[in-house]
């Protein structure tokens, strides 16, 4: 198996031990991939986000995962794209290390993200693709855990930019290529 992979799909339906939500700063819901996981949850969830007391940008909280077949939630808050001049991209790498830190700290074994800020949030597709997966490929290249990381895009449009952006900077051999 791959330990690193770009796919299409819901991540509400997602079997890896934790799936990533993009969200905002209350953690208690929004529309787009946040509304999407809370209402697969159930109300537990939101219950238990309640408790948190909310989350900075870039950095990430751990919840039960209640009703998703995904044991737990990671929830970061992505940065609102204003222009890429306020510090987005550290802030947008920062969502993806925390995400992974937490899940390592937690011997999470498979942990599946969605493409955050990239809504809502306005963060351009190739730009937070190219922070994303150095963030990503990055932390594998130097930790065991999580053993299995994968991007799952709501759309093949998003996926075939994931996929042109890791061919660029990973894929050194054709037989590499996603
Ligand atoms: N599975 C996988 N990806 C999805 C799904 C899904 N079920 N649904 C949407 N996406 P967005 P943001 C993709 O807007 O930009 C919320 O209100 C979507 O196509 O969900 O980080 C929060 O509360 C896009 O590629 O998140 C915040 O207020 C990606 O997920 C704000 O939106 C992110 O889009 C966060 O905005």
């Amino acid at each position: 198996m791959k330990r690193f992979d770009i796919i299409v799909g819901d991540i509400t339906r997602s079997a890896a031990e934790a799936v990533v939500k993009g969200a905002n700063a209350s953690l208690l819901g929004g529309s787009g991939v946040d509304g999407a996981i809370h209402r697969a949850a159930g109300r537990s969830l939101l219950e238990e986000c309640r408790t948190l007391g909310g989350c900075e940008t870039g950095k990430a909280k751990l919840t039960k995962g209640y009703d998703l077949p995904a044991k737990y939630v990671i929830h970061t808050p992505g940065p609102i794209w204003q222009g890429g001049g306020l510090g987005e991209p550290a802030l947008l790498a920062s969502c993806y290390r925390s995400c992974l830190s937490l899940a390592a700290a937690n011997n999470i074994e498979s942990v599946d993200f969605p493409s955050i800020s990239t809504g809502i949030y306005g963060y351009p597709l190739p730009q937070a693709a190219t922070v994303a997966l150095r963030a990503m490929m990055d932390w594998l290249a130097e930790h065991e855990l999580p053993r299995r990381v994968r991007m799952v895009c709501h759309t093949e449009a998003t996926a075939a930019i994931y996929r042109q952006t890791w061919n660029l900077w990973y894929a050194e051999e054709k037989a590499d290529r996603i």
